[in-house]
């Protein structure tokens, strides 16, 4: 499954507006994301630092776990934003993506000016991923 190149410039609009809520004052590192739920609503999502750096929460997540707060659980994309360079979401984030998302969900990855864009799947990021299903769920 792809998206419509209109509806992947309206989620990478929605990344770049959530990156300006991050709180990185450790990394300086800031990245928005944008997830589109399978019914068509886009949750932002702001990585949020803390002092004692593990509880740092990626953007990726905090647009998951909004949307899932509000009762979502099947998404069809995501967008993330970040600063020179497109960063692909980190291990932990593919794993929370394993739990909500099937192997065609569309992660768009692109720099702070857009002018470097990847456009993966959920398969290709993460093969034989651990998820719901090797519990019986
Ligand atoms: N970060 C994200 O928000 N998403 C990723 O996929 C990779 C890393 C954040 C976490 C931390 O605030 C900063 O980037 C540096 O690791």
């Amino acid at each position: 499954m792809t998206l419509p190149q209109e509806q992947i410039d309206s989620l990478l609009d929605a990344a770049q507006e959530a990156r300006t809520h991050a709180y990185t004052p450790y990394s300086h590192y800031q990245v928005g994301a944008a997830l589109l739920t399978a019914d068509g609503q886009v949750y932002g999502g702001c990585n949020i630092e803390n002092a004692a750096y593990g509880p740092t929460n990626c953007a990726e997540r905090t647009a998951f776990f909004q949307a899932v707060y509000d009762g979502h659980r099947a998404f069809t994309a995501i967008a993330v934003v970040a600063g020179e360079e497109p960063g692909f979401p980190c291990g932990v984030c593919r794993q929370v993506m394993a739990e909500f998302c099937k192997g065609d969900f569309i992660i768009i990855t692109a720099n702070a000016d857009r002018t470097k864009v990847n456009i993966s799947t959920f398969e290709e990021l993460l093969p034989h991923a651990f998820g719901p299903k090797d519990l019986g769920r």
